[in-house]
């Protein structure tokens, strides 16, 4: 077993070809690890890893994977044990949210959705966990939100599926921290990323005030610092450390009037 700090490491990051998942990656190489870049555009993963080389003098690989193929994971898992990738610290950021109804949605989509923001984050989790307990090293970062507490929009799965991320993660680090794993559940709130143009609601959310938001790249050396810490849950920034607070006081009751209350972004 070894936990040599000095020894050179590998992240492997999802949905690091945009975002808070590309700014991981920066961090992680600026701190001298190796990265492997999963997401499904492969042009925009070659130019994260093109930066990579070039910035920090660090490994980068792509990997080009759709996370809603229940398949993916073990393919993942298996291409790194065949280029013999020793997978040091686990980064679960790919994600999205739906901005359709529930009953408008098809049913395939809420699959595809559960597929991506849940169950391949269990199945990664799985699969790389148990070779970092082995080593008695590893650093796991599953991308929650403040959504986790927050009132719930009409029909709309996010908050349920990052509640569910919160949850997990904790559980995992319990089991894990004792073996020198420690995973931490990362929250933002509003960040300047795609996800909200993926969404479909960057119109209504450019209203809101700046001090709302902050950048992908605070956020990501928030989420390094916090599990390298070892910090089984951290939310990011001051202004949604408050806010979560406040909501995680709030009875479900009223939680719920000021979900019925809400428009839909
Ligand atoms: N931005 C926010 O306000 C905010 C707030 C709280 C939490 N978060 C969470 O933070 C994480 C990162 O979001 P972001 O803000 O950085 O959004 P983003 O800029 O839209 O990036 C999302 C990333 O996920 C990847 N992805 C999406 N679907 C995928 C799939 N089926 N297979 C593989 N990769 C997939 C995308 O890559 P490809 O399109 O190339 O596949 C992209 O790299 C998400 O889990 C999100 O829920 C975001």
């Amino acid at each position: 077993m070894s936990n040599d700090a000095a020894l050179p490491k590998t992240v492997l990051i999802t949905g690091a070809s945009a975002g808070i998942g590309k700014a991981l990656a920066h961090v992680f190489a600026q701190n001298n690890f190796d990265v492997v870049l999963v997401a499904r555009r492969e042009d925009k993963l070659k130019q994260v890893e093109t930066d990579i080389k070039h910035k920090y003098g660090q490994m980068a690989y792509c990997l080009p994977e759709d996370l809603a193929d229940p398949a993916a994971p073990q393919r993942i898992y298996d291409w790194c044990q065949q280029n013999h990738i020793q997978v040091d610290a686990l980064v679960n950021n790919a994600g999205y949210a739906l901005h359709d109804d529930f009953l408008q949605a098809t049913w395939q989509s809420h699959l595809d959705f559960m597929q991506v923001l849940n169950i391949s984050v269990v199945h990664l989790c799985h699969l790389f966990a148990p070779a970092m307990k082995e080593r008695g090293y590893g650093r796991i970062i599953n991308l929650a939100s403040v959504a986790a507490w927050s009132p719930q929009l009409k029909g709309n799965l996010y908050g349920a599926a990052k509640s569910f991320i919160l949850d997990f993660s904790q559980a995992i680090d319990l089991e894990l921290q004792p073996y020198g794993v420690n995973c931490t559940a990362l929250c933002p709130g509003f960040t300047f990323s795609e996800f909200h143009d993926v969404m479909g609601t960057r119109g209504s959310v450019s209203k809101l005030p700046r001090f709302l938001w902050m950048t992908a790249e605070e956020v990501a050396q928030e989420g390094f610092d916090a599990v390298m810490e070892g910090k089984p849950v951290h939310v990011n920034g001051r202004v949604n450390q408050g806010l979560s607070q406040v909501m995680a006081m709030l009875p479900s009751s009223v939680k719920y009037y000021i979900s019925k209350q809400q428009k839909v972004m």
